[in-house]
């Protein structure tokens, strides 16, 4: 991502997490231009022909940061991702969007290739982040429950189905993640772990 790149980004944001996500948890143009400012090779944008098509947010964070599975918010400071540590070892994802008209083409694995990809190029331990669950609410299910399900095929879920398909493995669930109505403010707990 440059600079260039931020009001493409800005408008994905509100086509990827309609209502009831909540508009004022999405990215603005402050928010992209202080990530860019404090850490840049985190940021990722998927584009095509001049059209930002996916966007990834990412900043790097501690070992006892990432040990303690903290809320978003816990992890991540702010929306400036002013929890950015430049000494981290985890590469923690604040988020990733995929235009929907885009979805289920590869643009999401190419986002996460990225991602991978500067985990061994700066030799840290592992990529983290929470997952939203967006059809958890819906199913009526128990969160633990739920994600056992998704994991095991037996049930898709519009954000875990694919990040499990990435590769990342399920460690679990984090209750009062962020608010989140679709997710009951849950998201599941996932890792990448540096080869
Ligand atoms: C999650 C998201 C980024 C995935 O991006 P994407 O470009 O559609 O994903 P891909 O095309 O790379 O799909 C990867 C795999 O998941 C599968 N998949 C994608 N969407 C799926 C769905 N709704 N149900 C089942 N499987 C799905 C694909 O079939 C593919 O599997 P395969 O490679 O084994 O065939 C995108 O759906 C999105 O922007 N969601 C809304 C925003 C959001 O919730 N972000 C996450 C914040 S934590």
């Amino acid at each position: 991502m440059v600079a260039d790149d931020i009001p493409g980004v800005v408008a994905l944001q509100r086509l990827c997490f309609p209502p009831p996500f909540r508009v004022d948890q999405l990215w603005t143009v402050e928010h992209l231009t202080s990530h860019l400012g404090i850490f840049a090779p985190g940021q990722f944008v998927a584009i095509d022909e001049g059209t930002i098509l996916g966007s990834a947010s990412a900043a790097l964070v501690c070992e006892q940061v990432w040990n303690e599975h903290r809320s978003w918010e816990g992890t991540l400071v702010s929306f400036y991702l002013e929890g950015h540590d430049p000494t981290g070892t985890t590469l923690y994802g604040a988020d990733i969007s995929v235009h929907p008209l885009s979805r289920g083409k590869g643009v999401g694995r190419a986002l996460y290739h990225a991602r991978f990809n500067l985990v061994q190029k700066l030799g840290i331990a592992r990529f983290g982040t929470g997952c939203r669950l967006p059809g958890l609410k819906a199913s009526g299910l128990d969160p633990e429950v739920y994600i056992s399900q998704v994991q095991a095929n037996d049930r898709t879920d519009l954000t875990l189905t694919p990040l499990l398909r990435y590769g990342l493995t399920l460690h679990g669930v984090i209750e009062n993640y962020m608010n989140d109505e679709e997710s009951l403010n849950c998201a599941a707990l996932l890792s990448y772990e540096r080869s």
